[in-house]
C-alpha cells in the first residue's frame, strides 16, 4: 500500500505570525482528520524552525533547496541546514522555480541527489505547460523531467522520492485537470517508473496532483486508482480548506 499525501506548499505567502497560526491549526484539525492521508506543510524558509515547534503529526517540507552543500552560495539554503531545523521534505522542481528561476532537468538532479544524500525526501514535481500539452508533447516533456530529474538515483534513493504531477496550466489558474487527464498522466509516470526502477518502485511511489485542487474537486481526482494525494497551492493557505481536501478521500 502506497502512501497518501496531501501536502500545502504556502508559496511566498503569510508573515511568521500567521504561519504560526496557520501551522497550528492545521496541526489541531489533523487529529480529527476522516483519512489515513499523511499531511505536510511547505512554509517559507523564515517560518521552519517556529513552525516545527507547533506541529507533530503533520510533517514539515521546504519548498526548495541548494544544489551546493556549503559555502560562497549568498542566499541559498544547504539541504543539511534544513534538516537541523526538522525539515523532513523538499519540494524540488516546481514549476514557478522553473520557470521564474530557471532551473533546470540538471540542476534538479543534482539538488535531488544532494537533498536525499542529507536525509530529505524530495517532493519532485513534473509538469507541461499548455502549448505543449496542445502540441502532443506532454509525454515527452514528462519523461525528460523526470528521467533527468531522477538520472543516477539508486532503488534506496528512489524510494525517499514522492512525485507531483501538476500541469502548469492548472498552478494558480482555477482550472483543473479533468480526472482522467490526472489519470492518464499519473499512469504513464507509474509505467515510466517501471523503466527507469522496477515494479516495485513504481507500485509503491506516491504520486501526488497539483493544479487548482479544492475540496470541492479533490474527491473526484483522488478516485483515480493512480492518483495518491495532492500538492495544494491555494487551498493550503486555509486550515479549513486543506483538511477538506485530505478528508476528501
Ligand atoms: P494551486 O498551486 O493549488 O494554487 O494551483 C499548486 C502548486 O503550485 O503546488
Amino acid at each position: 500500500m502506497r502512501k497518501k499525501i496531501v501536502a500545502g506548499n504556502w508559496k511566498m505567502n503569510t508573515l511568521l505570525k500567521d504561519g504560526m497560526e496557520l501551522a497550528k491549526a492545521v496541526e489541531k484539525l489533523e487529529k480529527d482528520k476522516q483519512s489515513d492521508a499523511l499531511l505536510i506543510i511547505a512554509p517559507p524558509y523564515t517560518h521552519l524552525s517556529r513552525v516545527n515547534d507547533l506541529i507533530d503529526n503533520v510533517k514539515l517540507a521546504a519548498q526548495n533547496c541548494a544544489s551546493e552543500e556549503s559555502g560562497a552560495y549568498t542566499g541559498e539554503i544547504a539541504p543539511d541546514m534544513l534538516v537541523s531545523a526538522g525539515v523532513e521534505y523538499v519540494i524540488i522542481g516546481h514549476s514557478e522555480r522553473r520557470s521564474y528561476y530557471h532551473e533546470d532537468n540538471e540542476l534538479l538532479n543534482k539538488k535531488t541527489k544532494l537533498a536525499i544524500s542529507k536525509g530529505l525526501k524530495p517532493i519532485f514535481c513534473c509538469g507541461e505547460v499548455l502549448e505543449e500539452r496542445e502540441q502532443g508533447r506532454l509525454f515527452d516533456v514528462i519523461r525528460e523531467q523526470l528521467t533527468v530529474g531522477l538520472a543516477g538515483l539508486n532503488m534506496e534513493d528512489i524510494k525517499q522520492v514522492v512525485i507531483a504531477y501538476e500541469p502548469v496550466w492548472a498552478i494558480g489558474t482555477g482550472v483543473v485537470a479533468t480526472p482522467d487527464q490526472a489519470q492518464e498522466m499519473h499512469k504513464f509516470i507509474r509505467d515510466l517508473l517501471i523503466e527507469l526502477f522496477d515494479k516495485e518502485v513504481a507500485d509503491n511511489m506516491t504520486i501526488l496532483y497539483g493544479g487548482s485542487c479544492k475540496p470541492s474537486n479533490a474527491s473526484e481526482l483522488f478516485a483515480n486508482p493512480d492518483v495518491d494525494g495532492g500538492l495544494i497551492g491555494g487551498a493550503s493557505l486555509k486550515a479549513e480548506d486543506f483538511l477538506g481536501i485530505a478528508n476528501a478521500y
